[in-house]
């Protein structure tokens, strides 16, 4: 089957929306010595190749549905791990925060199981999101500034035993009120669809939702079962990410993303 073909089949009106902005599968430009974030975030350490255009790309079209909606809080999922859920969600944050428009970002690792984005920023968190909703830790104490300009973390915190009772708990749903006002944008990395509940749970109170597919592993029904989930947690879908994709990516393909 052929990309093209390919989008066709999973495409939907909400996936033209965003254009399916997709990022080649050899993204990895250059070791990165002096640093120890993690070096996938292309959007930090290669502003200027390809790869962080299509980031921008992306952060163009969420611009583009924030002048007719509100679309503050966004969340990024995918329907099984390892897909590059947190990945993109890093990428958009730092390309979201490189807008001369933009004052701060938020990024928050709603993954209470496996989530580790204080790692890739390189700052090793103990506190975050899971005390706060489990022990009531302050807000303040558990963001933190990262190494990246205008860009914010709250970190997983310690692993929860109940993700799904304390995401959809009443005192995240006042978090995340409370901190809107301090951010322009908040980009909540999320567990996978399929597996738990958690992430359903999240995206419903995102103003909207990305989900990540993985070229050449995800099925396509497993996409469409995923994206039902979605819509039964009343989330609202935004479209779609291809990550993974071979590269060079053919022009005729190009022209299309
Ligand atoms: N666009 C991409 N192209 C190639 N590899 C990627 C891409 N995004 C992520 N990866 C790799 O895939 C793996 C899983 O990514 P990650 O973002 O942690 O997935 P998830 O959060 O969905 O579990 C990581 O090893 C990462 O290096
Ligand atoms: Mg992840």
């Amino acid at each position: 089957m052929s990309f093209l073909e390919f989008i066709k089949n999973i495409q939907d009106k909400q996936a033209d929306a965003l254009n399916m902005p997709s990022l080649p599968k050899e993204f990895i430009l250059k070791s990165v010595v002096d640093s120890n974030l993690n070096n996938h975030i292309v959007a930090h350490f290669e502003p200027d190749s390809p790869l962080s255009e299509q980031y921008r790309r992306l952060r163009e079209n969420l611009k583009t549905i924030r002048k007719k909606e509100k679309l503050q809080t966004i969340a990024v999922t995918s329907s099984t791990k390892e897909e590059g859920k947190s990945i993109t969600s890093l990428n958009l944050a730092v390309t979201l925060a490189k807008d001369v428009d933009c004052k701060s970002v938020l990024l928050v690792d709603c993954d209470l199981r496996r989530g580790m984005l204080d790692v890739s920023l390189d700052l090793n968190l103990k506190v975050g999101l899971s005390d706060y909703l489990f022990l009531g830790a302050d807000v303040e104490s558990i963001l933190y500034k990262t190494k990246i300009d205008k860009l914010t973390l709250m970190p997983r915190g310690k692993i929860a035993n109940d993700p799904a009772e304390l995401l959809g708990s009443n005192r995240m749903e006042a978090l995340l009120e409370k901190i809107r006002k301090n951010f322009d944008y908040i980009i909540l990395d999320t567990p996978p669809v399929i597996a738990v509940a958690d992430s359903g749970i999240v995206c419903a109170q995102a103003d909207g939702v990305i989900m990540v597919i993985r070229a050449g592993k995800t099925q396509r029904g497993i996409v469409k079962h995923s994206t039902e989930l979605l819509e039964q947690s009343k989330a609202k879908l935004l479209g779609y990410v291809l990550t993974h994709i071979e590269y060079p990516i053919p022009e005729a393909i190009y022209r299309y993303v």
